[in-house]
């Protein structure tokens, strides 16, 4: 291969990935007159950012004006289980509302308050109503206005541009990303002084996911052999209601926002479970009867939260437990209904989504009957592990937000703060970018050699005479993550799994893709079933390691959060040898206002007792 005869285009940043962090960071570079390029590996506008439908949570105060930054950073530390990184979590309460209204102003069209205001809606774990939407399609619509936005301020699209490795000069400075065009198998070489990996998670290693057939954790492989740190990568969100039937929909998300318009949990004796799963932690901020739970609904003073909005982890294991008890519905989940709840037009007013998917996908009428759903692998909390300030991962040049990027969540996302994760830190991650360049004193430059390299490795699969089937190795993985590395886990459980998926790291050696590179989607499988296994090794591991239940990481023979883990991260890394290597790393102590307000009694946070001095900046 020539390398001076390569298609190659250059650019200041490169953003790998078109969900709603990747645009928010390339207009963020564009408007400091960087020449950006986004790359996407399917079509503008089918990021899983629309898979965020209920809304973006921000404390802007309009449904209730008690809410403030600090009540929205101590829900997102409790949802956390606070192992989430307490400045990326002060900095995502401040700046979210700034966000929000900033995407008004580029066309975003919130539903409204009576008094014209954005309307924002109640979600597990948040104290008052704050997550600000468009109906129940809210992801959707800050896909489109980032888009329109960004198109008009000159940023470069490649749409069906799949990343294939990022290449590093001699001082290991990010320098270029190789590429190819999905259709036609063209190459391509980026020529770039930084990447933003914008790449969103890895869920379709699982079998039932609400994620669509992009997210197979490409930019966390491609981070970690650049020789980036993976971080709480153990901590994948199960999303507690996705359709559980028909088969070929299983998984798809039901929003979170069918419970906040006031939407139940039923099992097949028609009872409200979720009344006999309220963990002592929020114990005293639940409704303990179905009247005041409905009377919270209906914003009475002094009433507490319905159990069906706890956070999603004690939710979606509730649901498994009913199910388990044989006390599930029909198709294996449990009901959902909303039809008892609200009238038919608010129904259709407030989830029209749902009432289509609905009715399209399964034949079912939401405003007349309830909707079977189960837990549908949805997020990853960890990722790749970044600066708290300017998201630069441990690779010079090489800057990671939204979900590919840890520290936010910690244990456990709550509803709503992904969407507002990505305008907040995408627009940091683009800011930390520009000031790395102005930095620079001389542009990056990659070497012939690794460029060659990595399309030989990309061409393997096409070149070899026989090998491993991509699909089948798919549904291997799938299998070995469903039984091995689930909603609940355990330790031997786990150690047969990781040994599994060591075997099959031979078979994916020796991966074939029958045909040449033009038009072929088993070329495509065989690449990304790299970065599946990688990615699905880092969380088996790390979940291995974790001897705790936290959050989304349940483990049944480590009962319970205990204390010393709570103090440490676990990091995973490529070692020298190549091998992957796991260490606990000690958190960092957070400010004193931060640790006050995240531990504040209620009271005492709301009646300025606490936090009344913490910085506003
Ligand atoms: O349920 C939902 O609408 C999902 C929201 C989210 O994941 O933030």
């Amino acid at each position: 291969m020539d390398v001076s005869e390569l298609l190659t285009i250059e650019h200041d940043v490169l953003v790998i990935g078109a969900g709603g962090a990747g645009l928010r960071a390339a207009i963020e570079c564009s408007s400091q007159g960087l020449s950006t390029g986004v790359i996407s590996k399917s079509l503008l506008g089918k990021a899983h950012t629309v898979m965020a439908e209920g809304g973006m949570a921000a404390a802007l105060g309009n449904a209730d004006s008690r809410d403030n930054w600090k009540i929205h950073f101590r829900d997102t530390m409790r949802g956390g289980k606070f192992l989430n990184a307490w400045r990326m979590a002060e900095l995502h309460a401040k700046q979210a509302p700034a966000r929000v209204r900033e995407l008004q102003e580029w066309g975003a069209v919130f539903d409204r308050t009576k008094d014209g205001l954005i309307n924002q809606r109640n979600f597990g774990g948040h104290r008052y109503p704050r997550l600000a939407h468009v109906g129940d399609r809210t992801g959707l619509e800050l896909i489109r206005s980032l888009q329109d936005h960004g198109i008009h301020q000159g940023i470069d699209f490649h749409m069906e541009c799949t990343a294939l490795e990022l290449l590093k000069d001699e001082e290991g400075r990010i320098a270029g990303v190789a590429g190819y065009w999905r259709d036609t198998g063209r190459f391509v070489l980026f020529r770039v002084k930084t990447v933003i990996m914008a790449t969103g998670g890895g869920g379709r290693c699982w079998p039932v996911t609400s994620n669509s057939w992009e997210y197979t954790g490409d930019g966390l492989a491609m981070a970690y052999d650049a020789g980036a740190e993976l971080m709480d990568i153990e901590f994948t969100q199960f999303h507690p209601t996705g359709m559980v039937w028909p088969p070929s929909v299983r998984g798809t998300l039901v929003t979170e926002g069918v419970r906040g318009e006031g939407g139940v949990l039923l099992n097949n004796k028609g009872e409200r479970f979720m009344f006999n799963y309220v963990p002592e932690r929020f114990a005293s901020e639940t409704a303990d009867t179905v009247e005041e739970a409905d009377r919270w609904l209906a914003g009475e003073e002094g009433t507490r939260r319905p159990p069906e909005l706890l956070t999603r982890d004690v939710v979606a294991r509730a649901i498994r437990a009913e199910v388990e008890a044989g006390r599930g519905s029909p198709k294996g989940g449990v009901f959902l209904d909303i039809a008892s709840r609200r009238d038919a037009e608010a129904i259709k007013r407030k989830l029209p989504s749902m009432y289509h998917q609905f009715r399209e996908l399964a034949e079912v009428d939401i405003t007349k009957e309830p909707m079977q759903v189960g837990p549908t692998l949805h997020y990853f909390m960890g990722g790749i592990r970044v600066d708290h300030d300017t998201q630069m991962t441990a690779v010079q040049g090489l800057f990671a937000c939204g979900e590919c990027a840890a520290g936010l969540h910690g244990a456990n996302r709550l509803g709503g703060n992904s969407l507002s994760d990505l305008i907040v830190f995408g627009q940091l991650a683009g800011k930390g970018a520009g000031e790395y360049i102005k930095a620079l004193e001389k542009a990056p430059h990659v070497e012939d050699d690794p460029i060659k390299e990595a399309f030989r490795r990309a061409t393997a699969p096409l070149n070899r005479e026989t090998g491993e089937n991509p699909y089948l190795i798919q549904e291997e993985l799938h299998e070995i993550m469903a039984q091995h590395v689930g909603i609940i886990r355990e330790g031997e459980e786990m150690r047969e799994g990781i040994k599994k998926l060591e075997e099959m790291a031979s078979k994916i050696e020796n991966v074939k893709a029958i045909g040449a590179s033009q038009y072929n989607p088993a070329w495509h499988q065989a690449l990304s079933v790299r970065s599946m296994l990688l990615v699905s090794q880092a969380v088996a591991m790390a979940g291995e390691m974790r001897e705790e239940s936290r959050g989304a990481h349940t483990r049944v023979d480590f009962e319970g959060e205990r204390e010393e883990w709570g103090k440490v991260n676990i990091v995973v890394r490529k070692a020298a040898d190549g091998t992957m290597e796991l260490e606990k790393i000690e958190r960092p102590e957070p400010a004193k206002y931060l640790s006050e307000i995240g531990y504040a009694d209620i009271d005492d946070l709301e009646s300025g007792k606490v936090g009344a001095d913490a910085p506003e900046e």
